[in-house]
């Protein structure tokens, strides 16, 4: 069970990416270790390219990124930790995948219509094959388990298209007919989704998503937020007005709710238990209280290593060296297999 997942090395992580995301990437680790197998992280530098954005930033982004992904527990001895623009395997296999990839599937996907449209100079053909390049990170290393966020099913059902069209295709199969699948050259990856629990909404307009791009600095806590920062965030932090309060999730009650969803994540309870906990509570103040503690508490440690890790660029690059050449032992050989079934370059 090979256990893959990319993360974008754009915007400030919040609280929700951690807890929907970088978090399972630890645990991921560790039952893949238990299994025998690896997992492996990508930090897509070339992603990030295909909207406007600065050079520069972007790679102290993306050292930002893979600090922060050590610091939250990903040991690159352990796992593979890359950058994306290290492996040059990927992009090639995203070209070759372009054969099997359907100009109208690209054109449905949500993400590039809704980022399209927010383009003010130019659309790049790179954010149309977007989910191409997402396609060819997993299929490259031959992944079986992709953790990622909600919003990403899309790409996941298209890559798994991709997978099955370029075995049948290329794999001696029939591409109209599903019972003649072919040799299994790729492996069609599956994708796991956060629990609602693990689902963080903005403090302040707890109907959506916490989110780097649409939300407000008040409404996100960062990961990198100073206790008194994110403290304050929590205090306030929008609630209702039922009087007495009632510390209980419900339809009506999204802000409450988020507010329990938060603390049971960051202690390892369910909601159920966190509820339970809270009926002797005085008001909502006693929730927002526990769930900063219980926030500051779990962001110390991190905040910490992360400090230490980003201050030394030399040590992160060495790290990334190491995560390159794990990176491509893997996917040259699936490269290969491709090219040969492709029938690009010469002869194996
Ligand atoms: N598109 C993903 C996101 O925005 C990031 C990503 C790129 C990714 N390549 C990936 C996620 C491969 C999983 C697997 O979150």
């Amino acid at each position: 069970m090979r256990v893959y997942s990319g993360i974008q090395p754009t915007g400030r992580k919040h609280l929700g990416n951690y807890l929907g995301a970088i978090r399972h990437y630890v645990t991921g680790q560790e039952e893949a270790q238990a299994a025998g197998d690896e997992s492996i992280f990508c930090v897509v530098d070339l992603h990030a390219t295909t909207v406007a954005y600065d050079p520069a930033e972007l790679r102290d982004r993306t050292y930002d990124t893979i600090a922060l992904l050590m610091a939250a527990g990903i040991d690159p001895e352990r796992s593979v930790l890359y950058r994306q623009g290290d492996v040059p395997e990927v992009p090639e296999l995203m070209w070759l995948l372009t054969a099997v990839t359907a100009h109208g599937d690209l054109n449905r996907m949500h993400q590039f219509k809704e980022k399209s449209g927010q383009q003010r100079d130019l659309v790049s053909a790179g954010l149309f094959l977007y989910p191409v390049l997402m396609a060819a990170d997993v299929l490259a290393f031959r992944a079986d388990r992709i953790p990622v966020g909600d919003d990403q099913r899309q790409h996941v059902e298209l890559m798994r298209d991709i997978a099955l069209r370029f075995n049948a295709r290329f794999g001696g199969g029939d591409p109209q007919d599903p019972s003649k699948p072919g040799e299994q050259i790729l492996t069609v990856p599956e994708g796991t989704y956060p629990t609602v629990a693990a689902r963080i909404m903005d403090l302040q307009a707890p109907e959506k998503k916490m989110s780097t791009s649409s939300g407000s600095v008040e409404g996100t806590l960062y990961l990198l937020d100073d206790p008194k920062a994110a403290e304050k965030k929590l205090k306030r932090a929008v609630t209702d007005s039922e009087d007495p309060p009632v510390i209980r999730r419900g339809p009506d009650k999204a802000g409450v709710s988020n507010l329990i969803d938060i603390l049971a994540a960051t202690t390892d309870r369910t909601p159920d238990e966190v509820e339970a906990s809270l009926v002797d509570a005085r008001g909502y103040g006693d929730l927002k209280k526990a769930a900063a503690d219980a926030v500051t508490t779990m962001l110390a440690p991190i905040q910490e290593r992360y400090r230490a890790l980003r201050e030394d660029e030399a040590a992160i690059e060495d790290a990334l060296a190491t995560g390159a050449e794990k990176a491509r032992a893997i996917a040259r050989p699936v490269l290969a297999d491709v090219r040969e079934a492709m029938g690009v370059g010469p002869r194996r």
